[in-house]
């Protein structure tokens, strides 16, 4: 894992391989960024004029390496673009600080040092570098062996060092933040490292074994319950599911309790270790990327770790819904009727919305502990990535104000995401012939209705809100700040800080 210290020295002395200074977008041409002068007089007080003649123009991830000038200790000064320079008065938004300081570590992975000098005003500034920093200085090389035959280091480690300039570092509340910004982006590596682990090594088995051994760890109690459990216990949903592969499914409750808490939030996640749709197969070209169908269960996951290593006053209790979809003999048909958890009756009409039913049955499970708040993730449909595109979650809920505090917390933590309704018409579509609701309806607003046949399962009075992150859990275009290809450990940030919130009694 990266490490991370907040640095008093000054730019221009301090021992590094690369020097990280912002450049940002002036109306009239690229200006250095506040946290450069002492690199920006080194160059004699030119740095904004020899970044314009290289091309650089302050554009957000751009990434320009210059030789250092005598005077700068570290060999190289790696100008990152900060996008717009923000208005007179204001400073750099978090968002801004978190994406240039992820596009400087991916830029220096193999590197061991960098020493990110950077637009400091606040401890929120340093938070968003150093999440920006360790987030960016990610790889996933398990599976590579470096003997790739393109003449390529194919196995470049990231960048193993990061020194942030402008923090105060004996400051408590400094400090505060960096350890928080550990923990978290060490959660979200690993949640990354889940998503990107290929299904043959990723089984809801194997799944469930790391979820043990993190509660080891860090102290928190982990229950599974393994498929002859999940069958003699009525798990319809993660039974039928599942009973097509050849690696049975898991319902895992990890589980951090608080002495002080005064709220419980659970949280469950999506863990479809693979989606090949069942005997509703997926076709060649939809079902290449289906390793990362267990993004929301390495979400909830990476969440509750992180409240625990954080130790918030609250409890947070994970619930992994885990399970393979495949066909076979075993597999349930389309057609097949499933008596969920619940004691609801489901037709499978499509054996490919199979988020759903493994997802209905850790709902129920979750609301006999009457929590305060359910908040469920999950890649759950091809619809949502067609409403609003791969970068953004949708939420939806069964109480506005809940679902309107998950908006503006994901704002505040950098995700981008949109409320949605659940207009009631649609659930009418799920009508089935033969049992209480069909598992698809029509076409149409396909997003919303997946979300209208969850909240049939949530516990009577128990505030609780979807996010389908179908389209950012698994980034397969360019890296682009702190984003890497595969997974991304999106919603992670918006789950911890809801946590946060509900620890500060800042939250209904
Ligand atoms: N895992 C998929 C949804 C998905 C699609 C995730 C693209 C990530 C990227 C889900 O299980 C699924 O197959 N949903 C179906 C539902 C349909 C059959 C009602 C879909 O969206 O097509
Ligand atoms: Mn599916
Ligand atoms: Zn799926």
């Amino acid at each position: 894992m990266t490490a991370l210290t907040l640095s008093t020295s000054s730019a221009a002395t301090l021992r590094a391989d690369a020097l990280v200074v912002g450049v940002a977008k002036g109306p009239k041409g690229p200006v250095v960024a506040p946290g450069a002068e002492a690199v920006d007089k080194a160059f004699d007080g030119k740095l904004a004029s020899v970044l314009e003649t290289l091309g650089a123009a302050g554009g957000e991830g751009e990434v320009t390496k210059l030789p250092a000038p005598s005077g700068v200790k570290a060999p190289v000064v790696l100008a990152v673009g900060l996008g717009d320079a923000p208005a007179k008065g204001d400073g750099f938004d978090g968002e801004a600080l978190r994406r240039a300081a992820g596009s400087a570590a991916r830029a220096l992975a193999g590197t061991k040092k960098g020493a990110f000098a950077l637009p400091v005003e606040s401890a929120a500034d340093v938070a968003a570098i150093a999440e920006g920093a360790l987030l960016g200085a990610y790889a996933f090389n398990a599976y590579r062996n470096g003997s790739a035959k393109n003449g390529k280091d194919d196995k470049s480690a990231p960048l193993a060092e990061v020194a942030i300039l402008g923090g105060k570092p004996r400051d408590k509340a400094y400090k505060a933040v960096a350890d928080r910004a550990i923990a978290l982006a060490e959660e979200i590596n690993r949640a990354r490292d889940l998503i990107n682990t290929p299904s043959n090594d990723l089984t809801p088995k194997s799944f469930a074994a790391a979820a043990q051994a993190a509660g080891k760890e860090h102290g928190l109690t982990v229950e599974v319950l393994d498929e002859k459990a999940l069958a003699k216990g009525g798990y319809g949903g993660l039974t039928g599911v599942g009973q097509g592969s050849a690696n049975p499914p898991r319902l895992v409750k990890i589980a951090y309790t608080h002495a002080k808490a005064k709220k419980t939030v659970a949280l469950v996640g999506k863990g479809i270790t693979y989606d090949s749709g069942g005997i509703s197969l997926k076709p060649a070209g939809h079902n290449e990327t289906m390793k990362c169908d267990m993004s929301g269960a390495a979400a909830v996951f990476a969440a509750v770790v992180t409240a625990a290593r954080l130790g918030l006053q609250v409890n947070v209790t994970g619930w992994l819904a885990l399970a393979e979809n495949m066909p076979s003999g075993t597999a349930t048909r389309p057609g097949d009727v499933l008596t969920m958890y619940s004691g609801k009756t489901v037709e499978v009409l499509n054996t490919d919305a199979e988020g759903r039913l493994v997802l209905a049955d850790a709902i129920t499970r979750a609301s006999e502990e009457k929590p305060d708040a359910i908040v469920d993730v999950a890649t759950l449909t091809g619809a949502m990535v067609v409403a609003l595109g791969d970068r953004t979650f949708g939420i939806m809920a069964n109480d506005d104000a809940f679902r309107a505090s998950l908006h503006e917390i994901a704002g505040e933590v950098g995700e981008q995401s949109w409320p949605l309704p659940l207009p009631a018409e649609l659930l009418k579509g799920m009508d089935s012939p033969v049992a209480d609701l069909a598992n698809v309806g029509g076409r149409m607003g396909g997003g919303l209705a997946a979300g209208l046949f969850l909240q049939e399962f949530v516990g009577e009075g128990i505030a609780w809100a979807h996010l389908d992150i179908a389209g950012p859990a698994f980034h397969e275009s360019a890296p682009y700040g702190y984003t890497h290809k595969g997974g991304t450990g999106a919603s992670v940030r918006t789950l911890v800080r809801l946590a946060e919130r509900t620890a500060a009694g800042d939250l209904g």
